[in-house]
C-alpha cells in the first residue's frame, strides 16, 4: 500500500481530487435539489432504524455512472452496495448520503461523501485515502484534499469560488474540547456507546452529535469543533473526512494506527491521544469494537 502511495504521480493526485470535488459536489446539489417533500424509507439495513430512501440509491447509481466513465479501471465500494473490483489498485469509496436520518427529517446536515484510496478498503488497517471530498449541500461548500496538497473549502456554486484553507483547532485541554461523536444502529451497541457516553461528557466542554460522521470529520478538518470519536465506522463514512483532517494538520487514529469499525479518532496533534485514551480505556466489551 505505501509503495502504490508513493507511486502516485502528483498529476493523477490533482485529477483524482479534482473528479471528487466535482463529483461530490454534483450529488449534493443533486439530493438538495431534488429531496421530495415526503421522503420514502425504501429500505433497512442492520436495525429499523437504519434506513435507506430512494434518494440514497439514486445518488449511489449517479456517482456509480460517473466514476465508470470518468475511470473505468478503478474498483468502486458504495455504501448502497456498489462493488466492482477495478484493475488499478484505486479504489473510489462512496457514501451517497452520509447523514440519512437528518435527510429523512429534512435536518439540514447530511452530505456526500467520495474518496479514492489505495489498499484494500474492506479490511481495516489496509487502505488509505488519496482523494476525497465531502460536499454539505445545506451550507453550500464542499470540503477536498489531496494526499500532500492541503485541506480546502469552497463554494459548491461554479467555479470561481475562491478556497479557503482548512485548519484543525489548537485546542490541548480535554476539558475545554468541544467533541463530536455519533452512534450506530443497533440497541446494544448504542448502549454501549451511551455508557462511554455518560463517563466522557463530564469531561469535556460538551458533546456534539452531529447525525454526519462525514461532516464531524469536516468540522475537525476546519476547526468548528475539537475532536471526533465514535466506534462502528464503515469506510465510506470516514474515508474522505480522514483525508481532510490529516491535511489540515490533524490526525485519524483507531485503537492501533489506523481508524476503523474498532475505533475512529479525529483531532489536533494534542488533543488526539487524550482522546484516544479516554475512548480506548472504557472499551471493555467486545461489542465496543464491532
Ligand atoms: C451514519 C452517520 C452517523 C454515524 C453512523 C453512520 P449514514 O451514516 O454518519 O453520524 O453516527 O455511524 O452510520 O447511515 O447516515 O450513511
Amino acid at each position: 500500500m505505501a509503495h502504490l502511495d508513493h507511486d502516485l504521480d502528483p498529476a493523477l493526485l490533482v485529477e483524482l481530487e479534482h473528479l471528487c470535488t466535482g463529483l461530490a459536489s454534483h450529488a449534493g446539489r443533486f439530493i438538495h435539489d431534488e429531496r421530495p417533500r415526503r421522503v420514502r424509507v425504501a429500505d433497512t439495513k442492520s436495525s429499523e432504524t437504519d434506513v435507506v430512501t430512494e434518494m440514497d440509491r439514486r445518488s449511489e447509481q449517479l456517482l456509480h455512472g460517473l466514476v465508470r466513465q470518468a475511470r473505468p479501471e478503478d474498483g468502486i465500494l458504495g455504501e448502497e452496495g456498489a462493488h466492482v473490483s477495478g484493475r488499478s489498485g484505486l479504489t473510489w469509496v462512496i457514501d451517497p448520503i452520509d447523514g440519512t436520518v437528518n435527510y429523512l427529517y429534512d435536518i439540514p446536515a447530511y452530505a456526500v461523501s467520495v474518496a479514492v484510496v489505495v489498499g484494500d478498503p474492506e479490511t481495516p488497517g489496509s487502505w488509505r485515502p488519496v482523494a476525497g471530498a465531502v460536499s454539505d449541500p445545506c451550507r453550500g461548500v464542499v470540503h477536498h484534499a489531496r494526499r500532500g496538497g492541503g485541506a480546502w473549502t469552497r463554494s459548491d456554486h461554479g467555479k470561481r469560488s475562491v478556497p479557503r484553507r482548512l485548519a484543525v483547532s489548537t485546542e490541548d485541554a480535554l476539558g475545554r474540547a468541544l467533541l463530536a461523536t455519533g452512534f450506530g444502529y443497533e440497541a446494544q451497541v448504542r448502549a454501549r456507546q451511551a455508557e462511554v457516553m455518560r463517563e466522557v461528557l463530564p469531561l469535556v466542554r460538551d458533546i456534539r452529535r452531529i447525525g454526519s460522521a462525514a461532516l464531524d470529520l469536516a468540522r475537525v478538518a476546519e476547526g468548528t469543533v475539537d475532536a471526533y470519536a465514535e466506534t462502528g465506522l464503515n469506510p465510506w463514512d470516514l474515508a474522505a473526512g480522514w483525508l481532510l483532517v490529516e491535511e489540515a494538520g490533524g490526525q485519524v487514529l483507531g485503537v492501533a494506527a489506523h481508524p476503523g469499525p474498532a475505533l475512529t479518532v479525529a483531532a489536533g496533534p494534542a488533543l488526539v491521544e487524550p482522546v484516544r485514551a479516554l475512548f480506548t480505556a472504557r472499551m471493555h466489551s467486545e461489542g465496543d469494537v464491532s
